[in-house]
């Protein structure tokens, strides 16, 4: 029973942070059309509102093969992701949600950084199904996301594409 306890209140809380970056991230965007700027708002309010988002940042979809790096926050990430490699082309490529609890048991995983344990990678994808980017948060911690993180973001992506279906800069 308090293990119960203890769980809900852990989800609680993170999602309470959610709710709360979520409500931040919409009103730092009221008006504002630039994708760029969007995607940099993102990364900026989501790494900062979690200790265990260790990089957090966006993947361009610049062609129907191909994923450069876009606006993040952490250390150095790779450049070039082709869609047949690694955690952020399986989502590209599949258009689902990546979740990796452990990134060493993921064939084909891209460690940009030797200390990453666990990842979720969600798509970006318009109404018109044009997908934008994907959305990638890397952890030091093994298996530090669960299932709030995955629906919080997830919705997030969703709204994002709503919001950016228009852009032409990817
Ligand atoms: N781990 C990712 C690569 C991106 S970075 O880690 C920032 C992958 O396998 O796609």
């Amino acid at each position: 029973m308090l293990e119960d306890n203890q769980t809900t209140a852990v989800h609680q809380s993170r999602a309470g942070r959610y709710a709360e970056v979520r409500r931040r991230i919409e009103v730092l965007l009221e008006g504002e059309d630039d994708w760029i700027a969007a995607m940099a708002t993102v990364a900026c309010e989501l790494h900062g509102a979690h200790d265990y988002f260790h990089w957090t940042g966006f993947y361009r979809a610049v062609s129907d093969d191909l994923l450069i790096v876009g606006p993040y926050q952490g250390g150095h990430g790779c450049l070039r992701i082709p869609f047949d490699r690694g955690v952020c082309g399986a989502a590209a490529r599949s258009r689902q949600t990546q979740f990796v609890p452990d990134v060493n048991a993921f064939p084909g995983h891209i460690a940009c950084s030797s200390t990453t344990q666990s990842e979720v990678v969600v798509p970006v994808v318009t109404p018109q199904g044009r997908l934008l980017a994907v959305l990638d948060v890397d952890s030091d911690d093994p298996a530090a996301f669960d299932e709030v993180d995955q629906a919080e973001l997830e919705s997030l992506c969703d709204w994002l594409g709503r919001t950016f279906a228009e852009t032409q800069a990817l």
